[in-house]
């Protein structure tokens, strides 16, 4: 029955005239303090998006007789689908429900651009306007995670690996396979029993690919690429179909603001959501960090009222990679010197609070036809007033099919270094070096990292896990995914650079300072270039040869070595919107936040859950490994309370 229930209800979400009109839709939040529970709270978690909500559901599911509550920043919005009516552009993103459009300081490696970073602000988080790009990172990437945990390589003692993490990956997503009919036309291939079929966050293939898709595969085939039947197993390589998190039938998004809340919360009189509201800080009394949960201090973003919530339970930071670091750091807990000078009390230092920020980059490839190749149907299509009406039409229809049914992408490619360039094990070597070396300056890290023994201590850790990664020829470097048009990007997966995020001391409410670094580290470049070399083999491909495809970007004027790092310094695209890890799982002695049942390092009564937590990327998008991580959270967090 459930699926169909969120059918309903993303029907009833998705009207179109409501769309573009009331901010409010069928279910309930709380907009006021005085609208809460005056005796507080078991459970109280800071942000309403993609990990917040999930833990927030699995909470009230398994405490009926326990409290909690979600205090999110932005409000309830219509979310609509990267691709649905009215659009008739493709890639236009008006429309798309709130975000926060930051840009980075610039980057002196990149010719001192900065990184255009976007970050969802509604109820949903980043789900609710994100790519819809669904995909599971490599086996590997989870495996560093945990021996990044001990000492000696053993698996950690919760059970971070691969072999750990898969069961929430399982859990956390209800796939439907395509209708045989729209499988062999489209050339689809799963494995059904890799994914779970419980939880209402949909993962689905579009029942339509633009006429030009499959020129790009094949020749990503022609390169030598394996054809991979299903890349959720752990093992991600080869060319790959990707499910995209949108529901099967009406062909809506699916998000955390749906799937754990909308679909939920009607049965559940302990789960409260407060929207407009903004976490400031959390306040431990005295000041003493061992007597928790800490209080919660909140302000009102429509009357700039502030309160403070208590939890009898915990306190759980999930307002992503920028907003939990800014909300510890406006509480006292972060690094000592950075605290003193912005004439924060220092409550708890804690050096990583903000460290370890990555993302993925990477510069494009792009080609231009000749003459026009013989593709339909494509999104110029939609400029004709027929074709476009039947696609709205469809679009509405039960299920529904046509172009809107499509979001940006489901398909790309992910292969490791090995395949790339006969010079990965010099490459390695060098990493290695590159993490023995016994000067810190050399690592390239932000300053502050230099005065902290723990901070270099974790880099040169990560240093050797990438090493052993990259060199394992089963485990991708490079990722390029293939929407429609004329360009694909030469995806870092693991980029060696890191960065930070400050406050703002003139307006510590507001975004925080990224400092994204990008390129930083000077491998990064060397492994862009041989990325870059590798991919626009695409062009030359028998394929895209026979249809009169010509490289314009980087150009094939563009060939030595030199012209190319120029060519990646100058357009390297520096966020591909998956930023994390500043919030680390990691050892103290490493630099990291948390531990691994997710604890804030040294403070009671506190955990985060979000993307923060992550030590480094996956190989992956990141919004399934959010999904898995809080599912696997809220086990740890029910665990615990369990016991009594
Ligand atoms: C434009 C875009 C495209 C993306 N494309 C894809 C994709 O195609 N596929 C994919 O897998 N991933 C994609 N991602 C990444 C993925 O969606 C995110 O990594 C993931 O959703 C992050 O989850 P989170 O729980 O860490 O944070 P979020 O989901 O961002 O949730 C954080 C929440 O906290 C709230 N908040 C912040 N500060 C405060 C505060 N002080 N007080 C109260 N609330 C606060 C925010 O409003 C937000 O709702 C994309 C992200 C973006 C932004
Ligand atoms: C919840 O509380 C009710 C009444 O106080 C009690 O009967 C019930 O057993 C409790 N349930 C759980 C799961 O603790
Ligand atoms: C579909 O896949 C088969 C092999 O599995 C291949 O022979 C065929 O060319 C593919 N069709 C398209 C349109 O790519
Ligand atoms: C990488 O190369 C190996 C050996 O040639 C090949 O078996 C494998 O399929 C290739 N992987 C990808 C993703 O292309
Ligand atoms: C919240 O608690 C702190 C510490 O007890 C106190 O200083 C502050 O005034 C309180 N804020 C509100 C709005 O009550
Ligand atoms: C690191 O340096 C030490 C001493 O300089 C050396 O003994 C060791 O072999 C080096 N390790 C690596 C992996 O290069
Ligand atoms: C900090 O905030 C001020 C005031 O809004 C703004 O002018 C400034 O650009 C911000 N600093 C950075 C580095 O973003
Ligand atoms: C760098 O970009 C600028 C502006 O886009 C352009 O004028 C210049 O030619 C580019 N240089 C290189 C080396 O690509």
């Amino acid at each position: 029955m459930k699926p169909f229930r969120s059918f309903l209800l993303i029907l009833l979400l998705a009207t179109p005239h409501l769309a573009h009109t009331a901010p409010q839709f069928g279910y309930a939040a709380k907009r006021h303090v005085s609208e809460l529970r005056h005796d507080g709270y078991d459970f109280i978690i800071a942000g309403g998006g993609t990990s917040g909500l999930t833990v927030a559901d699995r909470l009230s599911e398994a405490f009926p007789n326990k409290s909690i509550l979600v205090v999110e920043y932005g409000d309830i919005e219509y979310a609509p689908g990267v691709w649905d009516p009215p659009k008739t552009a493709w890639g236009d993103t008006s429309g798309m429900s709130s975000r926060w459009a930051l840009n980075s300081l610039p980057s002196p490696s990149l010719n001192n651009q900065g990184a255009a970073v976007i970050v969802g602000q509604s109820v949903g988080g980043s789900s609710a306007t994100n790519g819809m790009f669904f995909d599971r990172g490599s086996r590997f990437d989870y495996d560093a995670w945990s021996d990044l945990q001990t000492d000696d390589g053993r698996r950690d003692a919760v059970g971070w690996d691969w072999s750990g993490i898969y069961t929430y990956f399982k859990k956390s997503v209800t796939f439907t396979p395509p209708p045989i009919s729209v499988a062999n036309q489209l050339n689809y291939t799963w494995d059904k029993s890799v994914f779970g079929n419980t939880t209402p966050i949909h993962a689905s293939f579009p029942p339509f690919q633009w006429g030009d898709h499959y020129a790009v595969r094949q020749a990503w085939l022609e390169m030598g690429i394996r054809l991979a039947k299903e890349c959720a197993t752990g093992d991600k390589e080869g060319v790959c179909w990707i499910p995209i998190s949108q529901h099967p039938i009406s062909a809506r998004r699916s998000y955390s603001g749906v799937g754990h809340y909308s679909d939920v919360v009607g049965s559940r009189s302990n789960y409260h959501l407060l929207v407009k509201h903004q976490v400031t800080q959390v306040i431990y009394a005295h000041g003493d960090v061992e007597a928790g949960p800490p209080l919660l201090e909140i302000k009102s973003l429509v009357d700039g009222q502030a309160s403070n919530l208590t939890a009898a339970a915990e306190v759980i930071l999930a307002a992503g990679v920028f907003g939990t670091p800014a909300i510890l750091q406006r509480s006292g807990i972060g690094p000592a010197a950075f605290l003193r000078r912005a004439n924060i009390e220092v409550v708890h230092d804690l050096p990583g609070v903000g460290a370890n920020l990555q993302d993925h980059s990477g510069p494009q490839v792009a080609w231009k036809y000749t003459s026009p190749p013989p593709f339909s149907p494509m999104p110029t299509d939609m400029l004709d007033p027929v074709y476009a009406t039947r696609a709205a039409a469809d679009f509405d229809a039960t299920p529904a099919t046509g172009p809107y049914t499509l979001a940006m992408s489901n398909t790309a490619i992910w292969v490791p270094l090995s395949n790339i360039t006969a010079h990965y094990s010099d490459l390695m070597q060098q990493i290695r070096n590159l993490a023995n070396v016994s000067e810190p300056e050399s690592l390239h890290l932000p300053p502050e990292y230099e005065s902290d023994a723990t901070l270099a201590a974790g880099y040169r850790a990560q240093l050797l896990a990438l090493a052993n990664m990259l060199s394992n020829p089963r485990a991708p470097s490079l990722e390029s995914a293939f929407t429609t048009g004329t360009a694909v990007s030469a995806v870092l997966l693991h980029p060696l650079s890191r960065g930070t995020v400050r406050l703002n001391l003139s307006r510590p409410l507001d975004p925080p300072i990224l400092n994204y670094r990008s390129a930083s580290n000077h491998l990064d470049v060397v492994l862009h270039l041989h990325h870059l070399k590798y991919l626009r083999r695409t062009v030359q491909a028998p394929t895209l040869q026979g249809l009169g495809a010509v490289e314009i970007q980087p150009g094939i004027r563009r060939q030595t070595d030199e012209d190319l790092v120029a060519y990646i310094r100058n357009t390297t695209v520096q966020s591909y919107m998956h930023p994390c890890c500043t919030s680390a799982m990691l050892p103290l002695a490493k630099g990291g936040v948390v531990g691994v049942d997710l604890r804030v390092h040294g403070v009671a009564g506190l955990r985060v859950v979000d993307a923060g937590i992550f030590p480094m990327l996956p190989s992956a998008h990141l919004s399934a490994t959010v999904y898995a991580v809080a599912e696997k959270a809220a086990d740890i967090i029910i665990t615990h309370w369990s016991r009594g």
